[in-house]
């Protein structure tokens, strides 16, 4: 695959993707989508909708699935009553663990900082970094020389013991160095840090005025659930879709829009009957990995990880990963497209009753000032009754929680390519060129007159009108008809349509497939029907 900088450098020259507020410095943790990745971002979004709620016939069982079932959507805010995020654990547990430097007055994920014991000139220090795993060693060995006041041609007199750990193995803390720091025993103990931004409701300002950025889109769901089942009559089971923003104040953002600080989730909770739970669970875990290869993405980059005990969320019973080798990953390692977890009747339960799974600590106990629970829930009852059984029960929820941007950049590593073709003169030259799937391409279509004379402008603007009614389409005069190919093929349209000589006599026109590069005429009458099914 390409080196990551290859891809950051076209996202930003090809208007994907931009650094927000970048005129000002930009902000980390933040980014813009430009005009091409607006439109591939949004197409994710619609073919993830599309696929899953619009486009699902509940009045058949999908394979794989225990019987058919029923989907919906909704829109809920981003803030919600500071209650839902005390009922749903967040507000107690939603935290990373950061250390900070005393010295660069720097702070790391405390996962995040990773090390090696170094020996020379009879002192032994353990040498801490936080780059990526390929370069670690590369980083550590700099340092250490640096510490050492060595030379790099005295690389040889370092000894390393052991291989890289976290900080957590390391005992002696006097004789750490910091990934940015000059001296040892800079770093103080890990601290718990809540990921949720902290706002304020109304012009008052006081602290029983705090409220907080939605840190998942999942919670509108679960306090919506009455009043889906409500409004809609809907039995169970059945899913409950969102797509929306979701904001966490992340530690250390990082790997481009992998880990950003507002970011956009498409999010199903499932409802079920407990007793169906494992097989809705298998289902949603199969059903999500296919989509993804039916999106584009290779097998051979793709895994399902199952989560151990200790790694679960504080609500889950049971959780697979299913991950992505991104580029900037090191070489058999994977980063998260999409969590699926089986969240048993923990968010419903909690916001009934305002307890915690009884694996972590009851939130009951808590009491506020005035003495009363804290984590209290709605006392709204939030069990569902079947009208055909007469069985009365809390469902419990299987998750399949995706992130739009996450998959969006996986779709944007796997589409890069190069290749080398011959440009106009017959001069080899390297094709940079975004394979995206139809569905997903921000531009389906291209139309250019071969020359800016002889009445092809005419003839190609009047196609290009009629195109656009139906699909996202680009018309391109300028420069020589090689060069507007290669800038549609490094914004992945997979069609262009040429207007040429012929065209005017014969009313036809030139298809070229981005991928295949073969050429072949239509009827300008037949065009939409043979674009329409082949982007299909
Ligand atoms: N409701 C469950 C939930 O939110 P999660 O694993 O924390 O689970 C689900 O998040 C998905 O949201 C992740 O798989 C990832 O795709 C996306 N996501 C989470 N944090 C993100 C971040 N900081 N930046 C971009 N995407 C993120």
């Amino acid at each position: 695959m390409m080196p990551m900088e290859k891809l950051v450098a076209l996202c930003k020259r090809r208007g994907f993707l931009f650094q927000s507020s970048e005129i000002y410095g930009g902000l980390q943790g933040f980014w813009d989508y430009g005009p091409l990745g607006v439109e591939l971002k949004r197409n994710v979004k619609a073919a993830w909708w599309h696929d899953m709620v619009g486009g699902h016939n509940e009045l058949v069982t999908p394979p794989g699935a225990p019987s058919t079932y029923e989907m919906t959507g909704l829109d809920c805010t981003i803030i919600m009553h500071p209650q839902v995020w005390k009922c749903s654990g967040h507000y107690d547990l939603f935290h990373d663990h950061m250390v900070d430097c005393r010295e660069t007055r720097k702070r790391y994920r405390f996962d995040q900082v990773r090390g090696r014991w170094v020996e020379a000139k009879d002192q032994k220090i353990f040498v801490t970094t936080t780059v990526e795993a390929d370069e670690e060693q590369a980083d550590v060995q700099r340092r250490a020389l640096k510490f050492f006041k060595l030379r790099p041609k005295d690389a040889e007199s370092l000894k390393y013991d052991g291989d890289f750990t976290t900080l957590d193995s390391v005992q002696e803390q006097e004789k750490v160095l910091g990934p940015d720091a000059k001296e040892l025993g800079t770093l103080t103990e890990p601290r718990e840090f809540n990921l949720m931004f902290k706002t304020t409701i109304g012009a008052l300002g006081g602290e029983a005025d705090a409220a907080f950025l939605r840190p998942e889109t999942a919670q509108g769901i679960f306090v919506n659930f009455k009043n889906v089942l409500d409004s809609s009559r809907m039995r169970l089971p059945m899913g409950i879709a969102q797509i929306g923003k979701s904001f966490r104040n992340e530690i250390t953002p990082r790997n481009f829009t992998f880990r950003s600080r507002e970011f956009e989730q498409m999010e199903i909770e499932f409802f079920c009957h407990p007793d169906e739970s494992h097989k809705w669970y298998s289902y949603w875990r199969d059903r999500r990995l296919q989509w993804y290869k039916d999106m584009g993405l290779s097998s051979d980059r793709l895994i399902m990880r199952e989560h151990a005990a200790s790694e679960l969320a504080h609500y889950s019973v049971g959780t697979a990963d299913i991950e992505y080798a991104f580029p900037f990953m090191a070489e058999g390692e994977y980063g998260e497209l999409e969590g699926v977890a089986h969240r048993g009747d923990f968010d419903l339960r909690s916001h009934m009753e305002g307890k915690l799974d009884p694996k972590t600590k009851p939130m009951e106990v808590e009491k506020n000032e005035h003495g009363q629970p804290k984590h209290r829930g709605s006392g709204k009852d939030l069990s569902y009754r079947d009208d055909l059984t007469g069985e009365k029960y809390i469902p419990h929820v299987v998750e399949p929680s995706a992130g739009a941007d996450r998959a969006t950049l996986a779709f944007l590593c796997q589409a890069f390519n190069e290749d080398e073709q011959p440009d106009e003169n017959g001069k080899m030259q390297t094709r940079t060129v975004l394979k995206f799937h139809p569905r997903l391409a921000p531009i389906k279509a291209a139309v250019f007159p071969l020359v800016k004379k002889d009445g092809m402008p005419e003839k190609a603007k009047e196609i290009y009108g009629m195109l656009k009614e139906k699909m996202s389409t680009f018309y391109d005069e300028k420069a020589a008809v090689g060069r507007r190919y290669r800038r549609q093929d490094e914004a992945g349209t997979p069609f262009c349509i040429t207007v040429d000589g012929d065209s005017l006599k014969e009313d036809t026109v030139t298809i070229r497939d981005r991928d295949s590069l073969k050429q072949w005429r239509v009827a300008t009458k037949d065009l939409v029907a043979e674009l329409t099914e082949r982007l299909s």
